[in-house]
């Protein structure tokens, strides 16, 4: 008898923890949808997409890709060149379409960090929408020299927006787990 209820005690406790985590699994659900999601990233080669995408699979935002007019060319060291060159002339390349920040409450900004800042055509991104009162939540992809001043120029590009903690990782190691656990702690 004593076994039983030993038993019956476990698994009483097991239904309690398993019914909480539930719970606790809709709160912050409920809470994220409250919210309207746009994802908006440029990507050159796809390290930067892969994170763009996995942001979508854990908020379920809207996702929006960044096009220049004009492709960058393929070849490395042609397309370093031309971001050199456009970087020491703060261009903004013209996009196939600019897109719509209208209406959405948090804008997930990604791009893979060019020249120490973010890629030209999310400067423009940043330039054409009116940001003021809605919050960024920026990312970016490097090649080993972290995010140097992408963030920091985020927020002068949208001086009314809130620019949350950023998720930074090189090259095409984000894991499922590290992008849910930084979107975790941001309380969105
Ligand atoms: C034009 C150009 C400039 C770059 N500048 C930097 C840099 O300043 N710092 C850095 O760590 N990586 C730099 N990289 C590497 C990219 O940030 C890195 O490969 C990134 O993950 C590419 O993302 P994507 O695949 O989304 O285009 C540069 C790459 C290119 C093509």
């Amino acid at each position: 008898m004593k076994k039983f209820l030993a038993f019956f005690g476990l698994i009483v406790i097991l239904c309690g923890l398993g019914a909480y985590h539930v719970l606790a699994n809709q709160t912050r659900e409920v809470n994220m949808s409250d919210k309207k999601i746009l994802i908006a990233y440029y990507s050159h080669s796809g390290n930067t997409k892969a994170v763009a995408e996995k942001i979508k699979n854990t908020t379920g935002g809207d996702l929006f890709e960044i096009t220049p007019k004009t492709p960058y060319p393929n070849d490395y060291n042609t397309v370093v060149n031309l971001a050199k060159e456009e970087k020491q002339q703060d261009k903004r390349p013209e996009l196939a379409d600019n897109g719509s920040v209208d209406g959405y409450d948090i804008v997930f900004v990604g791009t893979p960090v060019w020249w120490y800042t973010m890629a030209g055509p999310v400067k423009t991104f940043l330039t054409v929408h009116n940001f003021d009162g809605k919050t960024i939540v920026p990312f970016c992809t490097h090649g080993g020299g972290g995010a140097s001043y992408t963030y920091s120029d985020m927020q002068k590009l949208a001086p009314g927006a809130k620019v949350l903690e950023g998720y930074t990782s090189y090259e095409r190691t984000a894991s499922d787990a590290d992008v849910e656990n930084w979107i975790k702690s941001l309380n969105l």
